[in-house]
C-alpha cells in the first residue's frame, strides 16, 4: 500500500474503496478517470477486496478438509470466476449456463456443485458428462430424474440432498430460503425417506448433505441453529446405514450495506467449527457456497448525474444508471450507499434527493432521501454493488448493460465491454 493509501479513509464495509485528496478511489485508481475512459454506468471491482474477503474464509477453515464453492449467481463475469478459480475456489452453480461459465475459466469439474430446484435433464446430462463433484438435489422427483439420466449414460451421479432445516434466517422474505413455506429443499421430516430412496437408486451415489437458509444473514444464530438441525439429520441418516461424506452449509453471510454488522467469516467459522467438533463431526469434509460476502463490497457502480428535478414533495436527482443496472432497490427495497466520486468542499450545502434512473417505472430508484452536494455532470458511486447487481442486470427499456472493470493496484482492466444497441437485437428477425 502506498503512503497516500495508508492515510486514506476507507469507506464503511469497503476496505479498498477510499477518498484520497477528495477523489474516490478503488485501490489506487480514481473512479473519475475510469468513468471518463469507459463511460457510465460502470461497474468497478477491486481484486484485493475479493481476495481479502476470500482470505477470511480460508483462515476460518484452515486445517480442515473444506471446499469454498463461490456461488456464481452473485457475479458471473468470467474474469471474476477466473480470479476465484486461480485462488483455489470451487463453484456453486444453478444452471447449465453457469456450468459453462465455470468450465470456460478452467474450473476443475470435481470442484463444481450443482444446486437448484429445476435442473433440466439436458443440464443434468451435461453436468454428469463434465464430471461435476456433486448434485444438490431438492425433491423426490429430481432424484428420480437424475437417476434415469445417470443410468442412460452409464454413470452414477454423486448426490447430496438439500434439506430445509426450517430455520428463520430473519432476512428479506425474497432471500430467505430455509423456512417451511419456501420452495427450496426437502423438509426436515422427509429427509430420511429421501436419503433412503436415493441410496436405493442404482444411478445415484450419496456423498453428502446440504442446506442454505437464506442470504444477507447478519448474525450467527440462524447458522448455528441450522447446523444443529442438519447434524441431527446426519446422525439419523447414518444410523440408517447411509454414510454422509461431506456437509455443505451453503452461503448466506451478509455484508455491511447500511451499518449492518455481520460476523467476519473467520469468526463465524470459529464458532461453527467448535460446535461441529463438540458434536463429533469435526472430521467431515466441508463445503460452503458464499456469494455476496465475497463480491458485494468489492464492487461499486459509477453513474453520472444527468438532471435535477425539483418536485412538490421531493427533489429528484436523475442519474444514468437505473433499475436495469442496479435492480436490488426496486426488487427488495435494498439500501446502497451513494457517494460522490469527487468529494464536495466541506461547507458546500447539500440537498436531499431521491436518486432515480431514467427507466419508465416509479420503482426505478437507487436511493431515497440522500443528502448530496452534486452538480449535473458529476459522478456518483453506488456502493456494495459487486454482488447481485451486474448478474441481475437486464436490458429493460432497451438499455445496453454496463461495462465492467477490474482494478488491481494501479492497474485497471476492462473485463466486459459496454453492450451496444446492436448486441440487443442481434438475435431478432423481422418476419419475411
Ligand atoms: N447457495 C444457494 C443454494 C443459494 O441459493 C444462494 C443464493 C447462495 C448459495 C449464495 O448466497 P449468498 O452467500 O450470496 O448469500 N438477489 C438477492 C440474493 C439472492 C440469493 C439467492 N441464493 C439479493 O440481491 O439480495
Amino acid at each position: 500500500m502506498t503512503l497516500a493509501a495508508a492515510h486514506a479513509a476507507p469507506l464503511p464495509g469497503a476496505p479498498f474503496v477510499s477518498y484520497r485528496d477528495g477523489r474516490l478511489m478503488v485501490e489506487d485508481v480514481a473512479l473519475s478517470e475510469l468513468a471518463r475512459a469507459h463511460g457510465t454506468p460502470l461497474f468497478v471491482y477491486s481484486r484485493a477486496a475479493i481476495l481479502h474477503a476470500l482470505a477470511a474464509y480460508q483462515r476460518g477453515l484452515a486445517g480442515r478438509e473444506a471446499l469454498i464453492c463461490y456461488s456464481i449467481k452473485a457475479n458471473s463475469s468470467l474474469a471474476i470466476l477466473k480470479l476465484l478459480a486461480d485462488a483455489g475456489c470451487g463453484f456453486d452453480i444453478v444452471s447449465g449456463g453457469e456450468l459453462e461459465r465455470a468450465l470456460a475459466v478452467g474450473a476443475a469439474p470435481s470442484k463444481i456443485i450443482f444446486s437448484g430446484i429445476g435442473k433440466t435433464r439436458p443440464e443434468m446430462l451435461r453436468a454428469l458428462q463434465a464430471g461435476v463433484g456433486c448434485f444438490n438435489v431438492e425433491s423426490m422427483a429430481e432424484l428420480d430424474a437424475l437417476n434415469e439420466v445417470a443410468q442412460s449414460c452409464g454413470q452414477t451421479a454423486p448426490v447430496s440432498i438439500r434439506v430445509n432445516p426450517d430455520v428463520d434466517a430473519k432476512t428479506h422474505p425474497y432471500i430467505s430460503t430455509g423456512l417451511k413455506g419456501n420452495k427450496f429443499g426437502i423438509a426436515h421430516q422427509d429427509a430420511l425417506a429421501a436419503y433412503r430412496r436415493a441410496a436405493s437408486l442404482p444411478g445415484l451415489r450419496v456423498t453428502g448433505i446440504d442446506c442454505h437458509i437464506g442470504s444477507q444473514l447478519t448474525t450467527p444464530a440462524p447458522y448455528l441453529e441450522a447446523m444443529e438441525r442438519v447434524l441431527d439429520l446426519v446422525a439419523a441418516i447414518e444410523a440408517a446405514g447411509i454414510p454422509i461424506g461431506h456437509i455443505d452449509f451453503g452461503g448466506g453471510l451478509g455484508i455491511d450495506y447500511d451499518g449492518d454488522a455481520p460476523p467476519a467469516a473467520d469468526a463465524l467459522w470459529a464458532r461453527l467449527l467448535a460446535r461441529l467438533d463438540a458434536r463429533g463431526y469435526g472430521d467431515r469434509a466441508l463445503m460452503i457456497e458464499p456469494g455476496r460476502s465475497l463480491l458485494g463490497n468489492a464492487g461499486v457502480c459509477v453513474t453520472q448525474v444527468l438532471y435535477f428535478k425539483p418536485g412538490e414533495q421531493k427533489n429528484f436527482c436523475i442519474v444514468d444508471a437505473a433499475m436495469n443496472d442496479l435492480p436490488r432497490p426496486a426488487l427488495y427495497q435494498a439500501f446502497h450507499r451513494i457517494e460522490p466520486v469527487q468529494a464536495a468542499a466541506p461547507d458546500t450545502p447539500a440537498t436531499v434527493y431521491d436518486v432515480v434512473g431514467p427507466v419508465c417505472e416509479s420503482g426505478d430508484w437507487l436511493g431515497r432521501e440522500r443528502a448530496l452536494a452534486v452538480a449535473a455532470g458529476d459522478y456518483l458511486a453506488v456502493l456494495s454493488a459487486g454482488a447481485y447487481c451486474m448478474a441481475m442486470a437486464s436490458n429493460y427499456n432497451s438499455r445496453p448493460r454496463a461495462a465492467e472493470v477490474l482494478v488491481c493496484g494501479r492497474d485497471a482492466q476492462l473485463i466486459r465491454r459496454r453492450e451496444t444497441v446492436q448486441d440487443l437485437w442481434r438475435d431478432e428477425r423481422l418476419p419475411g
